[in-house]
């Protein structure tokens, strides 16, 4: 399986689809690969593989150090890496990361979503999502849901907001180990596939 969305405002043909991931590195700033917009390089998103979760965990790590995301350690992805995408840019460089996770027959949440901060505002995170909502229709599933402190970015993919405990699932899974269980603030958000 390869799910590819390549930036048609780029040059070139994007790489990375069998090649072996380079550990993370630093921070790559758009200005590398393209005109510093974070949108005339090559931006393509495929299935991660298990060197790539090296690369996502730092970047999960930062955004959940600011309480945007629950964090993962590198087993607990490594273990998941199967639900998960990365955006890469033309030299394969992980900038953003994203999962689908299944919970039923019909319904996904899209999870551990999350854009290095020097690439955010040029389009990755939406990559990611219409890849994540591809992936879910060939599945066969028929809603994805997640839970965001974002949520004027899911509606501009379709998202609507929706009721929390829609979700039970999740909750049991997820939110009943979260210190913010009782004072959560994050949105649940859902669209049809
Ligand atoms: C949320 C996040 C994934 C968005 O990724 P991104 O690459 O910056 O988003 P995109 O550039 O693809 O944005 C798509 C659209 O949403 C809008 N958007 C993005 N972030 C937004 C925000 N915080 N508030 C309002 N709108 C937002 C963009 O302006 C764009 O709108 P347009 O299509 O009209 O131009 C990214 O900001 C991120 O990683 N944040 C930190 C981690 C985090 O909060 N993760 C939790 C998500 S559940």
């Amino acid at each position: 399986m390869l799910i590819r969305i390549t930036d048609q405002r780029g040059p070139g043909e994007a790489t990375g689809g069998a090649g072996v991931s380079s550990p993370r590195r630093s921070t790559r700033i758009p200005s590398e690969a393209g005109d510093g917009t974070g949108t005339t390089g090559k931006i393509s998103v495929r299935p991660a593989r298990i060197p790539d979760m090296r690369d996502v965990e730092p970047l999960i790590r930062t955004f959940a150090n600011e309480n945007l995301m629950l964090p993962k350690g590198l087993d607990q992805l490594s273990r998941t890496f199967r639900e998960f995408v990365v955006a890469v840019d033309e030299d394969d460089f992980v900038i953003g990361c994203g999962a689908l996770r299944v919970y039923t027959e019909e319904l996904a949440e899209v999870c551990s979503l999350a854009v290095d901060a020097a690439w955010q505002r040029g389009g990755v995170g939406r990559k990611i999502v219409e890849a994540l909502t591809e992936e879910a229709g060939r599945l066969g599933l028929s809603e994805i849901f997640a839970l965001t402190l974002r949520p004027e970015f899911f509606k501009k993919l379709g998202f609507e907001v929706v009721v929390k405990e829609n979700f039970p699932l999740k909750v049991w899974a997820d939110c009943r180990n979260c210190p913010k269980l009782h004072a959560c603030d994050e949105i649940a958000v859902a669209r049809k596939v």
